[in-house]
């Protein structure tokens, strides 16, 4: 038996806002945002639209493409750093309204690489035959600690959610193998002040992120003995698409098998792997046995990668 994905949801809000719409806020120019980040719009919740709102709207895709019922579910975890409140968590809000009530519910907070952090959580509660399925929800309104006035940050910045259900495969199916890492040490390149806004080292956390992305890549490949050639999709954290493009290189894999939603949704913290995933597959780009790759990174500093091979 194998712990693998057998549903994914995703959802983002109607309200787009462009890079001509920010040249309005701040000093700053489309042809900038473009070309050093990849980024060309992001959608932003209204203020009436919480995190738990867009967790909510993800998990009922993918409870109804895994074809279970809410009722099913053994447990939830969010990954977020935007909760509605702290307490009760996200996880506890769409316990209730998905009416899940066999699932145990937390939150899970590794900033941009929680959703990692999350489905490698859920993974040892099905292998260890604790659970059965797992909803792992990444989220985040990141509008809402977003300093509007910093160019900086507010061009990178946008909402969203993106949600799988993790259950039993197949032999040799699902997840390969995993790494998660943490450095305390770079707490200060990307952390939230006390005036509640995200503050980051953008240089800092550019050269952290295109050293991690592709080590971790391999290390996932090469734990399992694969080789880089063995790999049949990427789908990175989607921050800058320079950083995407190092861990790429790294992996020598052809633009087209990488997951690229960064141009429509900027940053999304949490949510953009299951974001980016979700995309992928609804666009037929991963196959039945196609071995795939996820990696992020994110404040902490944090990061995490899996390799799986696809399929139930
Ligand atoms: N518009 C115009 N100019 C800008 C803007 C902007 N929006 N933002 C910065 N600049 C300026 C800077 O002020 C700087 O000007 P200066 O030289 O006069 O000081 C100049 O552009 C170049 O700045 P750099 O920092 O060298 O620009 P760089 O090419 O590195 O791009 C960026 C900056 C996009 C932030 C990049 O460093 C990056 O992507 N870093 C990683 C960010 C990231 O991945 N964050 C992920 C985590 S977010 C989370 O966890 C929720």
């Amino acid at each position: 038996m194998g712990v693998g994905i057998i549903g994914t949801g995703h959802y983002a809000p109607d309200n787009i806002v462009t890079n001509k719409d920010l040249e309005k806020i701040v000093d700053t120019t489309d042809e900038w945002i473009r070309s050093r980040t990849g980024i060309e719009e992001r959608r932003i919740a209204k203020d009436d639209e919480d995190s738990s709102d867009m967790a909510y709207k993800a998990a009922k895709r993918a409870l109804e493409d895994a074809s279970i019922k809410a009722e099913d579910l053994d447990m939830i975890l969010v990954a977020t750093v935007t909760p509605d409140t702290p307490f009760p968590s996200v996880a506890c809000m769409i316990q209730e309204k998905l009416g899940a009530t066999n699932a145990a519910a937390m939150d899970v907070a590794a900033a941009c690489a929680g959703f990692m952090y999350g489905m490698i959580t859920a993974q040892q509660f099905i292998e260890t035959k604790a659970y059965k399925h797992i909803l792992v929800v990444g989220v985040d309104k990141l509008s809402k600690i977003t300093d509007w006035t910093d160019r900086n940050t507010c061009v990178l910045l946008g909402d969203g959610a993106g949600a799988v259900v993790l259950g039993e495969v197949s032999e040799g199916k699902g997840i390969l193998s995993f790494e998660l890492g943490a450095d305390g040490s770079g707490g200060e390149e990307l952390y939230q002040s006390k005036e509640d806004h995200l503050v980051m080292n953008g240089r800092e956390v550019f050269k952290f992120a295109v050293r991690q992305m592709p080590q971790s890549c391999m290390n996932v490949i090469e734990k399992v003995g694969l080789q880089k050639e063995d790999v049949d999709y990427l789908v990175p954290h989607q921050a800058n698409i320079r950083i995407m493009e190092a861990a790429r290189n790294r992996l020598d894999i052809p633009e087209e098998r990488m997951a690229k939603t960064i141009q429509h949704y900027g940053n999304n913290s949490s949510a953009s792997i299951p974001i980016a995933l979700s995309e992928s597959l609804q666009n037929g780009k991963i196959n039945d046995g196609d071995v795939v790759v996820l990696v992020g990174f994110g404040g902490g500093l944090t990061w995490g990668a899996v390799a799986l091979r696809w399929g139930k």
